[in-house]
């Protein structure tokens, strides 16, 4: 196990080196047409992975500029799955509860399309959602969400303090882990966040990660996948304490972290699973280097069987053109010439090709038509929803899973 260069973005330890993918493209950099200009001029990066064994956290070493993943080109709408708006719905209802509604206003930082703010905007909340991507914003904003374009930093929140005051509530899911500059979002907060506030914070959970195999988390994009200890570390840091956590299947398993200024009890879910990421062995560098084997024996398995499907003769399509994908197909050298294309629902990527592997997007309503041999299933964690969606259709095809492991579910 090497010693990076780089230190810990948490708490400032030198970070150990456990995964070296070579070359990767940014996930969400979806090619507009396959030419020489587009392909030669790919933007691809050294993605090495490293963890720090000192606050338990997985982060990309040398992740790129963060104008390259987010900007008004931004793939991922998350409005494309009907779970995730009812799952932030019920979220939103929560929050509801803890907002005096003629005083307070919430702030979400990743608003993205306005997935979350929307039922704010629709029941008349004060509201802000802060997003990096323009193209994402102006979707927000015909969603009829208030919604600013910038990175989230210090002095952002200086401006959003100077025109909104302290906010009640902060919400931020799926995108700490996008930000490399965590101290700098955590001084940000501490500025903004109201004495009596709550933060909530929510993503892909480091320990789930580690037990089904999925290394596809990481991207450049996903530049950190945390744990509680990571979080308290980073937030106790800006005086913001970790108080209740709460667990969700979504992404492949997620974790809601509630955070305040002020010196709440701490729940005993929260002590749970302190206990369990102890029990679990998170500061133990062999712990990483089980799931690093564990997840090349993932690749090489999937790589396995579409090699040996594709000299059958089998038409191999994906389903979900997913940012996770990017991982998992860079990784394991699956490209357009063993998948005949990917279906998903997304506007903006049908018509488009995968970054690095070149495989064509198409309209997912063209999948019951098309009925490929066999669909891998990218887009794994939305499989309820995408498998009974397709059972409606009729469409016919025997769908692969490959976390944690391959099967094989014949649908016809
Ligand atoms: P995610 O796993 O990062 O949320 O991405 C899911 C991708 O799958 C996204 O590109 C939208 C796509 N998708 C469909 O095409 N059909 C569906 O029914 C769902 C839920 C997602
Ligand atoms: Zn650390």
């Amino acid at each position: 196990m090497n010693k990076s260069d780089c230190l810990c973005r948490v708490c400032s330890s030198t970070i150990s080196d456990i995964f070296d993918f070579g070359n990767m493209p940014i996930a969400n950099n979806l090619i507009p047409v396959i030419n020489d200009t587009y392909t030669k001029n790919e933007y691809k990066y050294n993605m090495k992975i490293g963890v720090c064994i000192n606050c338990s956290s997985l982060q990309i070493v040398n992740v790129p500029e963060k104008e390259l993943m987010f900007n008004n080109q931004y793939a991922y709408f998350a409005s494309q799955s009907e779970f995730m708006k009812s799952h932030f719905e019920k979220l939103g209802n929560k929050v509801m509860q803890l907002m005096d509604k003629e005083k307070d206003y919430i702030l979400e930082i990743g608003s993205n399309d306005g997935i979350f703010l929307k039922y704010f905007a629709d029941k008349q909340y004060k509201h802000l959602g802060v997003d990096a991507s323009e193209n994402v914003v102006e979707t927000a904003k015909k969603n009829g969400v208030n919604a600013l374009c910038s990175f989230f930093d210090e002095e952002t929140s200086i401006e959003i303090n100077n025109k909104y005051g302290k906010a009640k509530i902060i919400v931020i899911t799926n995108t700490m882990h996008h930000i490399e500059n965590c101290q700098e979002v955590a001084k940000g907060i501490n500025n903004i966040l109201a004495e009596d506030g709550t933060l909530i914070i929510e993503d892909p959970y480091l320990l789930d990660m580690y037990k089904i195999g999925s290394i596809e988390q990481v991207y450049a994009e996903h530049n950190f996948i945390w744990s509680l200890h990571s979080y308290k570390t980073l937030f106790e840091k800006h005086s913001i304490k970790l108080f209740d956590v709460e667990h969700f299947d979504t992404h492949g398993g997620s974790m809601r972290y509630y955070f305040s200024k002020q010196n709440l009890n701490k729940t005993s879910t929260m002590q749970e699973y302190i206990n369990l990421e102890l029990n679990n062995k998170i500061f133990d560098i062999n712990t990483f280097i089980k799931f690093q084997e564990n997840c090349i024996n993932i690749s090489k398995e999937l790589y396995n069987f579409v090699v040996s499907k594709s000299k059958e003769g089998k038409i191999i399509a994906g389903y979900g053109a997913t940012a996770k994908s990017a991982t998992t197909l860079n990784y394991s050298n699956i490209d357009k010439n063993l998948i005949s294309c990917i279906y998903d629902s997304t506007p903006f990527k049908i018509g488009k090709y995968t970054p690095g592997t070149h495989i064509e997007i198409k309209d997912a309503k063209l999948f019951t038509k098309d009925s490929p041999d066999y669909t891998i299933l990218f887009a794994w964690n939305h499989k309820k929803e995408i498998i009974e969606k397709e059972k409606n259709n009729k469409s016919k095809t025997i769908w692969v899973e490959y976390i944690p492991k391959l099967k094989l579910t014949y649908e016809n």
